[in-house]
């Protein structure tokens, strides 16, 4: 069996994305204090590790990725020593904290931007990425932003442009500057001083931009209605070779205060990805995994994804697996209310760390945003297609007293319409809820090694069944997910799925023997467990 000791190898992930979590000042706004009243509920739902989406001061244009001080916080959520009491308060119920680290850009009011803008020699003009403008002043190359139009930004008073991957508001840094570098590594160190126990790095796989900034290419599969940035495709602006020597370097800052975890947000096609676990480990313990938020929901399909990603590993990686962040709609809508419990239990029996998205686990689905209300200013920019990020970062449903039990104002997002129902407390009631199932799956995922350490090994299935085994330690554990609507019947007879079912999404087969065949009901999954 693979390695498993590392908290982070063995522990399961919850991501709060603090805006929407829980608000304890009343300003519709969720905080810090709001984090820590809500962390008994963390606990007995039993996850191990919280990322808090950026919680620094910020102008808020992208929400907290615009940073405009690295080392405060931002008066919305709280005060640094809301902060130090979060920490304290976490490690004390035995969570880790990790923040996000949001590296690639800082807001253009951050006092080094501020300062770079001045002249073209200011000490800090290379902080950033400035150009001249292409001889008929248009912007030095077609790189485009991801939140639409040039990713170039043309400053009237120092005549140049400067780069912005995302909002003009969020320019990027220049990491070829070994002071960027510096710098940077300086807020690690003034974070993990304070005793997080790691960070997510917000696109880091966007760090490194070619030398030369040439031309991107046109992008071939471009389909109509998708964001404009992808009718070029990103060959020299993301992914370049030189982006792995400044996340060993992180990871080298990182080691040096023990043991912290690097996670890194990339979203690149399976074999892209692999590289940013290092050359020989030496980058990010967790290059996040997001082949599931677009995987076509068949079980062959994701048959293939699992097996494509655990082939593709390199020796010694650990694996990771991810439903749902504050970037994509939420799973519930994605695969339907049935599946969102058959996900579930794919997600925390597969090989590797599973990171949950707050309110995933009572089942949120994405809200309908009204064009007035709209807040992300990525469906501001690029309205009508549905990129807006709003509809997967409504308030947590906590009650059924007035906004869900979130804030006693108004929210700065709407509450889901069905918050009456679906909520923590109602739901923990209801004993076949998906918030009781994902408990008895955490529970499960704790009470047997082989589903954290054992390997992953694929049976062969046919039509909606999707078969895998996880083994070790003494035991084999057997999971069987119906993706489809239909029952599925299946002779076990020599086939080795013998035994008892532990768990099963509809949580009312505890205890059972399968014994000649095994049937599931339309959207059922089950585990099913065997003593070696
Ligand atoms: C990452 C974040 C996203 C943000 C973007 C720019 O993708 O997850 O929310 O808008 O980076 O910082
Ligand atoms: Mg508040």
């Amino acid at each position: 069996m693979a390695e498993s000791g590392a908290w982070w190898r063995q522990g399961i992930f919850y991501q709060i994305y603090p805006r929407s979590f829980q608000d304890s000042d009343g300003d519709g706004v969720g905080d810090l204090a709001g984090i820590v009243h809500r962390l008994p509920y963390l606990l007995t739902l039993g996850v191990d590790a919280i990322w808090l989406s950026p919680i620094f001061t910020s102008p808020m244009a992208d929400f907290g990725y615009d940073i405009s001080d690295y080392t405060g916080i931002d008066p919305l959520f709280g005060t640094m020593e809301d902060f130090d009491a979060l920490v304290r308060a976490a490690h004390e119920s035995g969570l880790k904290v990790i923040l996000d680290l949001v590296p690639n850009h800082t807001s253009d009011r951050h006092p080094w931007f501020v300062e770079a803008r001045r002249s073209r020699d200011n000490p800090r003009r290379d902080w950033y990425i400035w150009r001249d403008p292409k001889p008929d002043g248009g912007p030095p190359n077609n790189w485009l932003s991801e939140f639409g139009g040039s990713a170039w930004q043309y400053d009237q008073a120092t005549g140049q442009y400067y780069y912005h991957a995302f909002l003009a508001q969020q320019p990027d840094l220049n990491w070829r500057n070994p002071a960027v570098r510096a710098a940077v590594y300086d807020v690690m160190r003034f974070w993990l001083r304070k005793g997080v126990d790691g960070f997510r790095v917000d696109v880091i796989w966007h760090l490194i931009k070619d030398a030369e900034f040439r031309d991107n290419p046109a992008n071939p599969g471009y389909i109509e209605g998708r964001p404009p940035h992808e009718r070029i495709l990103p060959r020299h602006s993301t992914d370049q070779p030189e982006v792995h020597q400044v996340i060993a370097e992180m990871r080298k800052v990182l080691d040096a205060f023990g043991d912290r975890v690097l996670i890194g947000e990339i979203y690149l096609p399976i074999e892209r990805l692999m590289a940013y676990y290092g050359k020989d480990l030496s980058g990010a313990h967790l290059p996040f995994n997001f082949a599931l938020l677009s995987a076509p929901w068949h079980a062959r399909d994701i048959e293939r994804i699992i097996a494509e990603y655990e082939t593709a590993l390199p020796p010694g990686a650990w694996p990771n697996w991810v439903l749902g962040n504050h970037d994509r709609p939420r799973v519930a809508s994605r695969v339907g209310a049935e599946q969102a419990r058959v996900a579930a239990m794919l997600l925390l029996t597969l090989r590797g760390t599973p990171t949950l998205y707050y309110g995933d686990e009572i089942g949120m689905r994405q809200v309908a945003i009204a064009p007035d209300g709209v807040r992300d200013p990525f469906e501001k920019n690029v309205p009508g297609i549905g990129v807006g990020r709003d509809g997967c970062r409504t308030p947590m449903q906590w009650n059924a007293t007035p906004n869900a039990g979130f804030s006693t104002a108004a929210p700065w997002l709407p509450v889901a319409e069905d918050f009456m129902h679906e909520n923590v407390v109602n739901l923990t009631a209801d004993k076949r809820s998906i918030l009781n199932l994902y408990r008895a799956l955490i529970r499960l995922r704790k009470r047997h090694v082989a589903l954290v350490a054992g390997h992953y090994r694929p049976v062969a299935a046919e039509g909606d069944l999707l078969l895998y085994r996880r083994d070790g330690e003494g035991e084999i554990l057997t999971i069987a997910l119906n993706l489809g609507d239909d029952p599925v019947s299946l002779a076990t007879e020599g086939s080795g799925l013998e035994g008892q079912i532990l768990l099963s999404t509809h949580l009312d087969r505890d205890g059972e023997p399968i014994h000649g065949t095994l049937d599931l009901r339309g959207n059922e999954g089950v585990v099913i467990g065997r003593s070696l």
